[in-house]
């Protein structure tokens, strides 16, 4: 289609976005022959998969549904993690993934006795011990973390037969955090690095972002393979759609009380933009600043979840019933997340292509809300 439909409120994943920031990703890949893996836990519209599969490696799952997801639509190797894998999932899980990594080191014989039966790879998650995100919820290096074993704890004794190492310790941080974080290992694990084939550095490197130093990334990278003979894997999931995708609303009714005048949206901030509310954070708006002058609306959702509003708003001039509200950088952690609470309409999800295009690749209805339950 040439235009978008009057299909209202609807988030617009942008094709040239995600092509961009693919080309970040392949410079690096060309440059280290590192391989790169999609987090699907960030991002799984798998319509657009063979887009990201043009540069990509394969995806790594972190559940049976989103393997099964990624053997069914996304060419290439699948990598498997999971704090805890249930027996219940196996064998299925090995018709999709060729490598798995373990959370622990009972999970490591739990794989292991797999191992026999199906040869798969596996790995093991070790906790670096090296903070580097922002935020507490996104921090999985802490002492008692449940991600990952604490090296010290495995006696410079790396595990037979296990020939990776996994690491996940960043959330859009920039290639100084990785290097610090290579440093914590060569201080604490050097017989993990010395010991294994692989090390995958997880995700959280924000390629992306502009000012995102790729090539002290490159180092680093060549830095392994060369000082450690290790393949190098990453797994970035928000790089990939890195701003890729907007929110677009619309307001329903203006409540105003006690000096706070409240736009109501015809999308809710719990159901389809949670991290907003989990994470906390304020998303930028493209017809409005968070802070300044102007016109103030504090802008809210429509269930009935007293705390479903974002920030406060100033807008040049003031809103109207039927006014469209953008929402940006809403393409991960985002259309993965959202849900039906209280029922509310959920927004179609369109893809805007390179020839400005467009392609409708989901709209919801009752029944969607209906066979949740
Ligand atoms: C194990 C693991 N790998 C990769 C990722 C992807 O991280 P990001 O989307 O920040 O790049 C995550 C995110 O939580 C993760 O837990």
């Amino acid at each position: 289609m040439t235009a978008l439909p009057n299909d209202r409120p609807f988030y617009l994943l942008h094709e040239d976005k995600i092509q961009a920031n693919l080309a970040r990703i392949q410079k690096v890949k060309s440059a280290t022959n590192c391989t790169v893996l999609m987090a699907l836990k960030a991002f799984s519209h798998y319509q657009v998969f063979h887009l990201l599969a043009e540069t990509l490696d394969g995806c790594t799952a972190s559940s049976l549904h989103e393997a099964r997801l990624a053997h069914e639509y996304f060419p290439g190797r699948h990598h498997a993690y999971s704090p805890a894998y249930s027996p219940r999932d196996f064998p299925e899980w090995t018709n999709y993934c060729q490598t798995f990594v373990a959370n622990s080191l009972q999970q490591v014989e739990f794989l292991q006795h797999l191992q026999i039966q199906n040869k798969l790879e596996v790995g093991l998650r070790i906790n670096p011990l090296q903070p580097e995100a922002n935020n507490p919820l996104y921090d999985p290096s802490s002492p008692q973390s449940r991600l990952g074993v604490i090296t010290k704890h495995l006696k410079n004794q790396w595990p037979k037969g296990v020939n990776g190492l996994h690491l996940h310790n960043l959330c859009e941080n920039d290639s100084h955090s990785l290097d610090r974080t290579i440093r914590a290992l060569e201080r604490d694990a050097q017989f993990a690095l010395e010991a294994c084939q692989w090390i995958n550095l997880g995700g959280g490197h924000m390629i992306s972002k502009h000012d995102y130093d790729v090539d002290h990334l490159i180092q680093l990278i060549k830095y392994l393979q060369k000082r450690y003979g290790l393949k190098v894997i990453l797994e970035p999931g928000a790089a990939v759609v890195w701003e890729a995708g907007d929110l677009h609303a619309h307001v329903l009714d203006i409540v105003a009380q006690d000096e706070v005048a409240t736009a109501l949206l015809d999308v809710s901030i719990t159901a389809h933009m949670p991290d907003c509310i989990e994470m906390p954070y304020t998303p930028q708006i493209r017809e409005g600043r968070i802070t300044s002058e102007g016109c103030r609306y504090r802008l809210g959702g429509n269930s009935c979840l007293a705390g479903d509003f974002v920030g406060d708003y100033h807008f040049d001039h003031g809103l109207f019933i039927g006014d469209e509200v953008v929402f940006l950088d809403m393409a991960h952690y985002t259309t993965v997340k959202t849900h039906f609470f209280n029922g509310v309409h959920h927004p179609s999800i369109y893809l805007r292509h390179t020839d400005e295009s467009y392609t409708c690749l989901k709209t919801f209805d009752y029944t969607d809300y209906q066979s949740k339950l």
